[in-house]
């Protein structure tokens, strides 16, 4: 599936500086870009005459069966993209058979995106605040709500600075609000200085720490923790040792850090250091089927995308994210029959090699 021609589309039926948002990363963009192209400077070595007559994508993520590896990953203010926002995104997860995080920025409660797919897993990304209290009720929320993990994003203490939006001025439309956090409407949607997104991270935990692991799973039950963002071995060996049952490799879509490493780049690093501890999952500039299977032979138990699922949400509502999600399962199939490899739960290592 051709990625680069739904992005255009997109384009065309988004608001400027709303794709904007959507599209662009920090500052001058480095590891932006380069989360694509570090994906293309992996090659594979297929296996040849491995009965590939049914080849599977099925498998399962922190227990939640799922008909595909590639899942979406949460982003924030999806009525941007469509009216119906993170409901349509969760239908078209569940009518794909993948699964869904839903960001604490999203623009429908977490309880009503949870009621739009009741049987689909979901899960939770958490920003933690200065105020814990409120961080800890949102966590009940999700488990009361039947969210299967908990995703504490940890590669963002201060938001990065987004060049493209400083330039646009970028605000939400009037009428969206962030409906899982508690800013009013007049101050909820302004990314400018002073006001919404901004204010918002001001009051953002920078004091967290591997301590705090222990806090939110005291919170989360028996509901597992996963550290989003790390992208060094040493890292996720710390955030394991502290209770995590998950990492999750990325720079937030080259959002954050500028000149962060790519994740396709880090990915090993990560499984080396923490094994079969603990689930692997990765995101970052994957666009294609090869990029899929790169990624489960790095190490990666789960793959995700947003930016492609956003276009997808754009023009097209819940079929559009289904379409995204279907297409790019079609095509890790069909690269991973060509490469020999009959069930993507099972993808050597050996399987890449650096270009
Ligand atoms: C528009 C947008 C909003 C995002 N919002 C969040 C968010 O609220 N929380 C979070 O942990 N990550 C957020 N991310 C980062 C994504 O979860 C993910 O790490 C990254 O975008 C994946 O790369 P890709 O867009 O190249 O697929 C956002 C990304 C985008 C593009």
């Amino acid at each position: 599936m051709d990625l680069s021609a739904l992005e255009a589309a997109a384009r065309e039926v988004m608001e400027p500086s709303a794709y904007d948002y959507y599209a662009g990363g920090a500052e001058t963009e480095t590891t932006l870009r380069e989360n694509v192209t570090a994906w293309e400077r992996w090659r594979l070595r297929p296996h040849v005459l491995r009965n590939v007559a049914d080849v599977t994508t099925a498998t399962s993520l922190l227990g939640s069966p799922v008909t595909t590896p590639v899942g979406v990953a949460p982003a924030a203010y999806q009525q941007l993209a469509h009216p119906e926002g993170e409901a349509a995104t969760a239908r078209g997860c569940a009518a794909a058979g993948a699964l869904m995080t839903v960001s604490t920025l999203a623009t429908v409660s977490l309880e009503d995106v949870a009621a739009a797919a009741p049987d689909a897993p979901r899960w939770f990304q958490l920003y933690v605040f200065t105020d814990r209290g409120y961080a800890g009720e949102l966590v009940e929320r999700a488990v009361t709500a039947g969210y299967r993990a908990i995703i504490l994003t940890v590669d963002t203490p201060m938001l990065g600075r987004r060049w493209r939006d400083e330039r646009n001025g970028f605000a939400l439309r009037d009428g969206m609000r962030m409906a899982n956090v508690p800013l009013d409407a007049s101050t909820g949607g302004d990314i400018g200085r002073g006001s919404g997104l901004a204010a918002l991270f001001a009051e953002h935990d920078r004091g967290l720490t591997f301590d705090d692991v222990g806090w939110l799973r005291a919170r989360a039950g028996a509901v597992p923790i996963v550290l989003k963002g790390v992208l060094r071995g040493d890292d996720a060996r710390r955030g394991v040792d502290a209770g995590a049952a998950g990492i999750w490799v990325s720079n937030h879509g080259g959002r954050q850090l500028d000149r962060a490493v790519p994740t396709a780049t880090a990915l090993g690093e990560v499984a080396d250091a923490v094994g079969d501890d603990a689930e692997i999952v990765v995101d970052g500039g994957v666009r294609r089927g090869v990029d899929v299977l790169t990624a489960l032979a790095l190490g990666a138990r789960g793959v995700f995308v947003a930016r492609p699922a956003l276009w997808g949400l754009a023009t097209g509502g819940a079929a559009g994210v289904r379409e995204v999600l279907t297409g790019l399962t079609d095509d890790l199939a069909h690269a991973a029959a060509l490469a020999g490899v009959p069930d993507v739960r099972e993808v050597p290592r050996d399987l890449v090699t650096p270009a």
